[in-house]
């Protein structure tokens, strides 16, 4: 059996329907079932549960709140994580692009060292090196810039469709550089590590989004026009919509190490595109 922590998040859901959909032998657990920062109650659950590996998905996601409560984003995202591994337990546990500091003009390789430059950058990065640096088993997988358009999940793609509703024009951000990611293709690509035995191996890390690169600007611009929205999008810059913790100007993650692996990411653009062919898939 594996198990799922942040199963009621973003990506948590869409890997518990990947699951389903490939009749895996799993279970999901929210925060209300197992808070990760809690020892006891992880010790205790995995005794009862004896699992071959813990796809950890729960963090603390709010990359602005981080600035004012540092403990909270570093007890979840650097003790929590290697609480889980020290059960024993094969870990895969997903990371973040603002691991770096943006100044690469190339994309990030695994090879590349971290700078964050954000309180939940560098939470983010603590729990890679306690997993790194814990002699464990398992897989880091970084990632950027995650959507879905399952409801009930909170994101870029949902953010601009309700603008999109509300306004005539809106401004975004036109100097950022990454790759918006389809949280139902990185579940796939999680559970296809997985399969692979990836997990079995010690600690590593491995990069996966969508392929190619945008601004969010970019980005919000397919999302109108696939959307038929009536909201004229335009470019600003990063110094015209000030937020509380810094981003690094480029994050885009190189992709070579998971394709040596065989898994092959589609485009963002066709990922994003999917969703709106494939009603079904939540739009
Ligand atoms: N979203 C992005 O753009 C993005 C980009 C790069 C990397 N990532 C990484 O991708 C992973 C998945 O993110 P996501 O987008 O799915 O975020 P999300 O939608 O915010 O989901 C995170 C989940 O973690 C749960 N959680 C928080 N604290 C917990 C705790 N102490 N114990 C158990 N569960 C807890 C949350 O539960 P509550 O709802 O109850 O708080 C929530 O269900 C994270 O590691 C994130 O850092 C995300």
């Amino acid at each position: 059996m594996i198990a799922i922590t942040g199963a009621s998040g973003q990506l948590g859901q869409a890997l518990t329907e990947c699951c389903t959909h490939h009749g895996m032998d799993f279970v999901g657990l929210s925060r209300a079932d197992l808070d990760i920062t809690d020892a006891a109650a992880v010790k205790n659950f995995f005794f009862k549960h004896p699992c071959d590996c813990i796809f950890n998905c729960a963090a603390y996601t709010q990359v602005d709140a981080a600035e004012d409560n540092p403990g909270e984003a570093c007890l979840v995202n650097s003790f929590a994580p290697w609480n889980l591994a020290r059960t024993s337990i094969p870990v895969i546990h997903i990371s973040t692009d603002y691991v770096f500091d943006g100044s690469n003009s190339t994309p990030y390789t695994v090879e590349n060292a971290p700078r964050p430059l954000s309180a939940y950058g560098l939470s983010k990065r603590m729990g890679e090196t306690s997993l790194l640096e814990g002699a464990f088993r398992g897989v880091i997988v970084r990632t950027a810039w995650t959507y879905s358009a399952r409801s009930g999940t909170k994101n870029f793609f949902h953010t601009m469709r309700k603008l999109f509703k509300e306004r005539s024009s809106i401004g975004v951000v036109n100097d950022q550089f990454g790759t918006p990611t389809l949280a139902e293709d990185l579940a796939q690509a999680l559970l296809d590590l997985y399969l692979m035995k990836q997990h079995l191996k010690p600690m590593h890390v491995l990069h996966y989004t969508n392929a190619g690169l945008a601004t969010w600007f970019e980005f919000a611009q397919a999302i109108a026009r696939l959307s038929n929205a009536n909201c004229t999008v335009k470019p600003i810059t990063t110094s015209e919509f000030p937020t509380k913790a810094h981003r690094p100007a480029y994050s885009v993650l190189s992709l070579q190490a998971i394709e040596e692996l065989g898994i092959k990411p589609r485009s963002w653009l066709d990922a994003l595109e999917s969703i709106f062919k494939n009603k079904t898939a939540h739009v």
